[in-house]
């Protein structure tokens, strides 16, 4: 039998992940292992392996086939812009893309005098700024902590993920925009949709009944 493989991001959403699977009865006990460095563990009585990935990798490796799925969140989804299914919304990680600055920025915003946009995610700002609201700005790729740049004068504004908002709040910034909803999602490769429909479809259901949006 073939192994179907199953791409995890590093971190909370990969437990999560395995917390819902294993009320499923689908099980990993090595993976379980804090202490371990290995990135790839198999379930051989069940013919499956899971590894773990940086969370941005996950859709290249669904898009490639060398995994039939992945569990990651919809900012990474927007922003890589793989070929992938998106089978599920798990419902986890929910939160928002959003634009976000300063009060006084608002304005600029909505009269399109902003000049540059700092983000980690310049797909989404790009098709954000560009295509949806038709405004000519520079998009700053930056790493992280990007709350940062319109306080040090980098740029007017971010694009960037709003949770809980204490980020901002605690940095004198706000919510200016909103531009969509995010969580994690699962997403399948093509032809293993076809390939191995049944096998898959079973691990989608199971993910589904954990959540609680089970059919059956
Ligand atoms: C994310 C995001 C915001 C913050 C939002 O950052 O980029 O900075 O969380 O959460 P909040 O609305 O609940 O405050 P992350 O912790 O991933 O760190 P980074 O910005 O350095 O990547």
């Amino acid at each position: 039998m073939r192994y179907i493989t199953i791409a995890l991001a590093k971190g909370r959403l990969a437990h999560q992940t395995l917390d819902l699977l294993e009320k499923g009865g689908i099980t990993c006990e090595e993976i379980r292992d804090k202490d371990t460095r290995k990135l790839i563990f198999a379930n051989p009585d069940l013919g499956l392996k899971f590894f773990l990935s940086k969370t941005s990798d996950v859709p290249t490796y669904v898009e490639y086939g060398a995994a039939d799925l992945g569990v990651v969140g919809s900012d990474t989804i927007l922003e890589e812009g793989r070929r992938v299914l998106e089978v599920l919304d798990l419902g986890l990680g929910k939160c928002d893309m959003c634009v976000a600055g300063p009060a006084s920025a608002k304005e600029a915003l909505d009269t399109n005098r902003i000049r540059r946009v700092a983000t980690k995610y310049p797909a989404i700002a790009k098709d954000y700024f560009y295509e949806k609201k038709h405004q000519t700005v520079e998009i700053v790729k930056l790493n992280g902590s990007v709350e940062l740049a319109p306080i040090v004068g980098l740029s007017e504004v971010i694009v960037d993920i709003v949770e809980t908002g204490s980020t901002l709040r605690a940095n004198g910034l706000e919510v200016l925009e909103r531009i969509c909803p995010l969580s994690a999602r699962v997403i399948a490769n093509e032809a293993s949709m076809k390939l191995e429909r049944e096998r898959v479809l079973d691990i989608i259901n199971k993910l589904r009944n954990a959540i609680g949006n089970g059919q059956d």
